[in-house]
């Protein structure tokens, strides 16, 4: 009678070593990630004093972005990186990137050191400069934009991203309110909800958030 021989298969035992180690290092690292960001948040949440978003407006950015598994983030008005540290928390968990711009090179310079203290500075390209300049330069493309600089440019960094910008990417911009009124920008607002492409909602929890999808390239 033939006997069967089950027999190991060594040849599949070390890349599926391999691949298990990879999976578990990864995890380790994004808990690393996920304890110094946590912890660097909770230990400066009353320090943010740079015309920073609040913390309900750094968390909708950071769900926005994982609930899309968005990865080609920009930030326009860096200031000293509250809203970055929340979307570079949450690229680290996409695998993505942001870029972000400043135009003041003292805020610019602390928005470097808290990157390094929350442990997010690897994920983060921060440029000390005019936005008005460079934004029309960035080659993209985006699926994610957070617009926080100069109010009276809104517009011109919406028409210089929208390009740029994926079908099925996000164009957020804060100080929107959906009320209207001074200080609400409200004439962007309608600009933004008149675009037959995207869909404009405003999250008023925090600062005033407007959130719009891009539907189409036209
Ligand atoms: C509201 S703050 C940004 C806050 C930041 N997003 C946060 O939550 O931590 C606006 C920033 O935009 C910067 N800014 C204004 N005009 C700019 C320009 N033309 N180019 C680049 N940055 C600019 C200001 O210096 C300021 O630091």
């Amino acid at each position: 009678m033939k006997r069967l021989h089950i027999r190991p298969y060594p040849f599949l035992i070390l890349p599926l070593a391999i691949v298990m180690l990879n999976c578990y290092s990864q995890q380790t690292d994004q808990s690393t990630i996920d304890r110094k960001v946590k912890a660097f948040l909770d230990a400066h949440s009353r320090q943010w004093y740079d015309m920073n978003v609040p913390a309900s407006d750094g968390q909708l950015l950071h769900d926005l972005i994982v609930k899309n598994n968005y990865t080609e983030a920009l930030e326009i008005g860096t200031s000293t990186g509250h809203s970055g540290i929340w979307m570079a928390w949450a690229l680290s968990k996409t695998g993505g990137k942001l870029t972000t711009i400043e135009l003041d090179e003292s805020r610019y310079r602390e928005a470097l050191e808290n990157f390094k203290e929350a442990g997010v500075d690897h994920i983060i390209d921060a440029r000390l400069a005019n936005a008005h300049d460079l934004v029309p330069q960035l080659k993209g493309p985006f699926d994610f934009v957070f617009s926080d600089a100069d109010k009276g440019w809104y517009r011109n960094y919406f028409l210089a991203v929208d390009p740029k910008l994926k079908v099925g990417g996000c164009y957020t911009t804060h100080n929107v309110s959906a009320r209207g009124g001074r200080g609400g920008n409200s004439d962007y607002l309608e600009f933004l909800q008149g675009l037959g492409n995207y869909e404009t909602n405003v999250d008023s929890n925090g600062g005033g958030m407007a959130i719009s999808f891009k539907k189409s390239e036209k």
